[in-house]
């Protein structure tokens, strides 16, 4: 790393004319308003003006483009992963716009994000370890908990990078079905966790699970910890508990206060529309962080800190968007329903359909009418995951429904 002694020559002797220029370019970046290649339009959301969730004044300044270049990307209704298609709001945007003149920093003001994090969990920040989004985390569980041969046991269908980067590490995911409901089965996951003690690295629990959209009842979280031994370290993914209306829901934040070897993923990509930003973090012991800390990379952005660190201090915006994200996933479902088609009840910023047909096949013909919808989960080989977009976006879908299945939309009936 370069410090103030060991400055290479040409920089010494760069002209400040330059040097000016590349501050002027940084200026006038954040005076154009926070855009990387990322979000080249309002096009790119799929807002137009009036449907911007933070408002339609602001919306310009807010995602101002690189001339008018766009994407192919940028027409479809990206109803594929699970996004929230507001993106970050005004007072996010101002805290990133801020930090990009930390932009050539190392060691630089982050918005506090750590400390603000634990004090939102009442833990210390010693309990709290960020990741470039909560991707990295489950990453690090892994390295850190799993080694050739040792097990991860946890249910299929999940979020299945869990289990990819398992097998990547030479360790065996032990996947155990649904029950007929699509809930997970606790008691099953106990006599597999118990009968692999031995071998096992963690279990994981997805809540909410995706892709099913529903959540594990606080009785259960509890009986299933109950049920194991109190030494298993326990992966709970949180990435959609900011969508969850279920009263018997509840976060396991007790049990990492308590101790308990419990590792809670959480991240902004959701709830707080900061995807491509990538930020997330774990809650967990803090013996358990630091272990983790061994194989994280301290790559988590300035303008995710800053970003993160405003999301933190507006509460109202997270209403907003589960306000709209709940009414568009009700109507849609309602829709569906109405036509005869079985949809699974969710909690989260996504629901599954039974189409009755392979979700490859539907898949291809939804992007034939640029609408992008969910890959397939195995088993679940019928069933089709959309994630709530803009209202414009779930207007496309329900278009390209009725255009995909038109004997059933006439008769209503699901097969
Ligand atoms: C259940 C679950 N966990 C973790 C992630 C990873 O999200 P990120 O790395 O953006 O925080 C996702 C992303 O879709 C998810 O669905």
């Amino acid at each position: 790393m370069l410090d103030g002694s060991t400055v290479p020559l040409e920089w010494a002797v760069w002209p400040a004319r330059y040097m000016e220029a590349v501050m002027n370019r940084i200026r006038g970046l954040s005076r154009r308003g926070f855009v990387g290649g990322a979000a080249t339009a309002l096009g790119y959301l799929g807002l137009k003006p009036g449907a911007d969730l933070w408002g339609a004044t602001t919306s310009t300044r807010r995602f101002s483009a690189f001339g008018q270049q766009t994407y192919d990307y940028d027409s479809y209704a990206k109803l594929a992963s699970n996004e929230n298609p507001y993106g970050p709001t005004d007072v996010m945007m101002d805290a990133m716009n801020m930090a990009w003149k930390y932009s050539m920093r190392y060691g630089y003001p982050d918005g506090d994000i750590q400390e603000k994090i634990a004090e939102s969990h009442g833990v210390e920040p010693e309990n709290i370890l960020l990741g470039a989004g909560s991707g990295e985390i489950l990453r690090a569980m892994g390295l850190t908990y799993l080694e050739p041969r040792k097990k991860v046991v946890g249910v299929e269908p999940s979020y299945s990078s869990v289990y990819r980067h398992a097998s990547g590490l030479k360790a065996e995911p032990l996947l155990l079905p649904l029950n007929e409901d699509y809930t997970q089965n606790i008691p099953a996951m106990i006599r597999a966790t118990n009968r692999n003690r031995r071998d096992l690295g963690f279990v994981y629990l997805c809540n909410p699970n995706n892709p099913t959209g529903l959540a594990v009842p606080q009785n259960e979280v509890r009986q299933l910890l109950d049920g194991i031994p109190e030494d298993m370290p326990v992966l709970i993914d949180e990435a959609y508990h900011h969508f969850v209306q279920d009263p018997r829901y509840a976060t396991a934040e007790p049990y990492v206060k308590e101790g308990r070897r419990v590792v809670i993923a959480r991240t902004f990509s959701k709830i707080y529309g900061m995807a491509a930003l990538r930020i997330g973090y774990a809650l967990a012991p803090a013996d358990m962080i630091r272990e983790m800390r061994n194989y994280t990379t301290g790559s988590v952005n300035c303008l995710a800190r800053w970003g993160a660190s405003a999301a933190l201090g507006d509460p109202d915006s997270e209403t907003r968007v589960l306000d709209i994200t709940t009414r568009l996933r009700n109507n849609t479902s309602t829709a569906l329903q109405n036509m005869g088609y079985d949809v699974i009840p969710s909690e989260t910023n996504f629901f599954m359909v039974h189409t009755g047909r392979p979700v490859r096949e539907v898949q291809a013909a939804f992007r034939e009418k640029g609408v992008l919808v969910g890959r397939p989960f195995p088993p679940m080989l019928d069933h089709l995951r959309v994630s709530i977009g803009t209202e414009e976006e779930m207007d496309r879908f329900m278009t390209a429904w009725k255009e995909i299945f038109p004997g059933m939309a006439a008769t209503g009936n699901n097969g």
